[in-house]
């Protein structure tokens, strides 16, 4: 067993950190307050190849591997959480899923603009009444022959109002339940498309939130994503990878609030000393490293594993469930370290508080993680 990175990996680690900490960071709580879309720093985030990080060049990515994807999400969040949900929605639950079940035509069509960054995906799985229960889809893909025609409503859409196509599950046949989901690849720009106002959110607040609702919106025979009753294999094995960049998102997080706490430690005098010379500031910051090394050591097995092509539902819900907490638990130490200062804007740890507890909800809670996780235990 091997923990150092590749030459290659340190390279990426080291240019996305550079990016990060010149142009992501300074314009995050910009970003934040104003709900604003980076799209200046997703434009240049494609030109480094983080739009499609493991997509074959051949396709428009970088070809990279799934560590590197985890070492370069890692490194945005850091920055700014938002544009690293961003980043990972699009490489994660749409790159991914084309990627492995498209056809030759969808990955020239789809794919290729989507992993050079020249297009931006979302993902179209939840609903109003389908988030932890996601097989309990309520839209419709109807066969009319030479076309399907998609009705329903998903909820809690990250980059909706930005994205040109979305990876859309429906339902092909009510009566098979989650065997009767299908998968599709729709363009936004469809008529039956529509969009409600972005959501006002308590984190990532830089990322684009919303409804989509289909309205009767035509789609071509060819939109099918997989096979025909198989979609919701393919939003699980969607989610397998999405897993892996949140639990990335959390490292990052928890990253940016360790390096602002131990920063502050060592010029905050109290006592006659730096904070940093006290054992009560020490025993935390201790805590907070060891658990941040933990969730990297457990998402970068996750992304091993994925680069082997074995199946990781278990490891990728144990990375995202363990990330997920040590960032909200590093982010809510961070505060307190800082004192009244950390309660304070200027200080970003109560962006770190804020933009870390959604990673405990999305692409599936904490409980979903550790269903997953039983269900794998309990199979043997
Ligand atoms: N890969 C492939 N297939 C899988 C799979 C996986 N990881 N997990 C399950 N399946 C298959 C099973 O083999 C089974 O197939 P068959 O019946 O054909 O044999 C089928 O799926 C059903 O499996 P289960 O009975 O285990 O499914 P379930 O209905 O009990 O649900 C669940 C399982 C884990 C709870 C699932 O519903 C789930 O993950 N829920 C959470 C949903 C979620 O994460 N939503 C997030 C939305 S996306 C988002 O947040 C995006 C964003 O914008 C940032």
């Amino acid at each position: 067993m091997n923990f150092d990175l590749s030459e290659e990996q340190q390279i990426l680690q080291r240019m996305v950190r550079d990016f990060s900490r010149n142009r992501v960071a300074p314009l995050a709580e910009e970003l934040d307050r104003d709900h604003r879309y980076p799209a200046e720093l997703i434009s240049q985030m494609a030109e480094m190849g983080l739009m499609g990080v493991t997509v074959p060049e051949e396709y428009g990515g970088a070809g990279m591997d799934p560590v590197s994807y985890v070492i370069a999400m890692e490194e945005i969040s850091a920055g700014c959480a938002s544009t690293g949900v961003i980043m990972s929605v699009n490489n994660s639950l749409v790159c991914d899923p084309i990627l492995k079940f498209g056809t030759e035509e969808q990955k020239q069509e789809f794919l290729t603009p989507l992993a050079s960054g020249e297009q931006l995906g979302c993902f179209g799985l939840s609903e109003p009444d389908a988030g932890s229960d996601a097989a309990a889809q309520r839209t419709v893909a109807e066969d009319c022959g030479d076309h399907w025609e998609l009705t329903g409503t998903k909820n809690f859409i990250t980059n909706a109002h930005e994205a040109d196509v979305c990876v859309v599950m429906a339902m092909t046949d009510r009566s098979q339940g989650h065997r009767g989901i299908s998968a599709f690849i729709a363009p936004m720009k469809t008529e039956g498309v529509s969009l409600t106002p972005k959501e006002d959110k308590l984190g990532i607040r830089a990322s684009s939130t919303s409804q989509i609702v289909y309205d009767g919106c035509k789609l071509p025979k060819s939109a099918l994503l997989g096979k025909l009753g198989k979609g919701f294999g393919v939003a699980m094995y969607t989610l397998d990878c999405g897993r892996i960049g949140i639990a990335a998102q959390g490292l990052g997080i928890a990253r940016a609030a360790l390096e602002t706490s131990l920063q502050y430690s060592t010029e905050r005098k109290a006592f006659g000393k730096p904070i940093s010379g006290h054992q009560a500031i020490q025993f935390k910051l201790a805590d907070m490293a060891t658990n941040l090394d933990a969730a990297r050591l457990l998402t970068y097995r996750a992304a091993l594993l994925k680069g082997q092509g074995v199946r990781h539902s278990s490891e990728s819900a144990m990375a995202k469930l363990y990330s997920s907490e040590v960032a909200n638990d590093v982010a809510r130490e961070a505060i307190q370290i800082l004192g009244g200062y950390g309660y304070l804007r200027e200080y970003h740890v109560e962006r770190n508080f804020r933009d870390a507890k959604i990673t405990e909800i999305y692409e599936g809670t904490s409980e979903i993680q550790r269903l997953v996780i039983a269900s794998a235990l309990l199979k043997g």
